[in-house]
């Protein structure tokens, strides 16, 4: 690897000390600089790091040894050098954990340290290709009742039912009263409470354990009805949970909740799309276009909220804005309308199963496809979320 190959990759610093030589031997590369405790979930689901280079001396054995044990947990998992002299044996025996890792003395020279890192660099090249490539679809209600839950049943029922052999999961984040499950009539398995004391533990075995198969055709994730899950629930679980459902599943559709949690800027910044489900009312128009700048405020380059507008009826029904008017209080365009249909959408609700499932000819069937077909093919999908 010439060091021109250093350019795009993600270099994670633990310790301030070593930056300078760092910068300097690896020219090119991104780097972003931490203790030996900011290691967290939120680094890992926003921008995964190619090489992970830690100072011996940022911290104590034992941080540094459980820093290296949740790098070992990561995928991808990144490449890891140590830099110090005299290394403790819990520090040594965590690094074995890792697939690529080295160490070097201190002090460390420029080319050893350059050598070394595209040495392991070289080794993973694949590792990046290898990623999986998961399309990951949040969806929020602007008002309460405005139709999230809904669309993000159906929408999940239709993915799994073009796309034939995808992996497909729709995950309630709504953590203390999420309402798929009892859509669906399905079991509530997630028990991220529990998980919350050692997230680095949530792998492909425990999203087995946490998910149920539903009538739809997909995986539901959702929480055990607890009003204080919201407390109990820690960011690193949430953002663990997603990554490791991003590494087991095609399709990923987050049901979130309105209201802002720790986790929820994380959570849409790694998102491929996020759906912002309005009614036609004045307040819930003028929430939706509230809701959509605020997520553009704080995620300028990446999030473009799509406005899907629901329970459109003629106007015969009462007074509701047009779609035209709609678009005049929303300041932008809506991207979907999802017909009103009580009768398939309490039925559904009643008999527990997707809409497609108990009122296929149902208009918000086809319509929730024509969305889904629209933001597959449209030239609406952003592509990898780690870009
Ligand atoms: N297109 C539709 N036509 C008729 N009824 C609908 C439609 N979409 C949703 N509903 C019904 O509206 C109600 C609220 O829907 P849903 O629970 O999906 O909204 P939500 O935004 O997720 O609510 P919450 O704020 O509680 O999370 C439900 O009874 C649902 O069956
Ligand atoms: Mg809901």
């Amino acid at each position: 690897m010439s060091s021109a190959a250093f350019a795009q990759r993600r270099i994670l610093v633990i310790g301030q000390r070593l930056s300078t030589i760092a910068e300097q031997a690896l020219p090119g590369a991104q780097f972003e600089v931490a203790g030996p405790d900011a290691f967290d979930g939120q680094a890992r689901l926003a921008a995964p790091a190619d090489l992970v280079l830690i100072d011996a001396g940022a911290g104590d054995p034992a941080r540094l040894a459980s820093l290296i044990g949740a790098l070992a947990q990561s995928a991808p998992q990144p490449a890891a050098i140590l830099v110090g002299s005299h290394l403790p044996v819990v520090v040594a025996r965590a690094l074995l954990k890792l697939k690529r890792s080295d160490v070097l003395d201190q002090p460390v020279s420029l080319p050893d340290l350059a050598r070394c890192a595209a040495a392991l660099l070289a080794d993973g090249s694949g590792v990046l290709e290898a990623v999986h490539a998961s399309q990951c679809w949040s969806i929020l209600s602007a008002v309460g009742g405005a139709g999230g839950t809904t669309l993000s049943i159906e929408l999940a029922t239709t993915l799994a039912a073009r796309t034939l052999g995808d992996r497909v999961a729709l995950v309630d984040l709504n953590l203390a009263d999420g309402a798929a499950g009892a859509y669906l009539g399905s079991a509530a398995n997630m028990h991220l409470a529990d998980a919350s004391a050692a997230p680095e533990r949530i792998d492909a075995a425990l999203l087995d354990a946490f998910s149920v198969r539903v009538g739809g055709g997909f995986d539901l994730f959702a929480c055990p009805r607890d009003p204080l899950a919201f407390s109990k629930v820690t960011p690193a679980a949430v953002l663990r949970l997603l990554e490791a459902a991003c590494q087991v599943y095609d399709w990923l559709l987050l049901d979130l909740p309105r209201g802002r949690q720790p986790w929820t800027a994380d959570v849409l910044a790694g998102s491929d799309q996020i759906l912002v489900v309005s009614e036609l009312t004045v307040p819930a128009l003028l929430a939706a276009r509230a809701l959509s700048h605020e997520i553009e405020a704080e995620l300028p380059d990446r999030a473009h909220p799509r406005i899907i507008l629901n329970r459109m009826a003629g106007r015969m029904f009462g007074p509701a804005p047009s779609r035209g008017e709609a678009e005049k209080a929303l300041g932008r365009k809506v991207d979907g309308v999802i017909t009103s249909d009580w009768e398939a959408a309490s039925c559904s609700a009643n008999l527990g199963g997707p809409i497609s499932q108990h009122r296929p000819r149902s208009k918000i069937v086809r319509d929730v496809a024509a969305i889904a077909e629209d933001l597959i093919t449209g030239g609406h999908a952003r592509g990898a979320k780690a870009a």
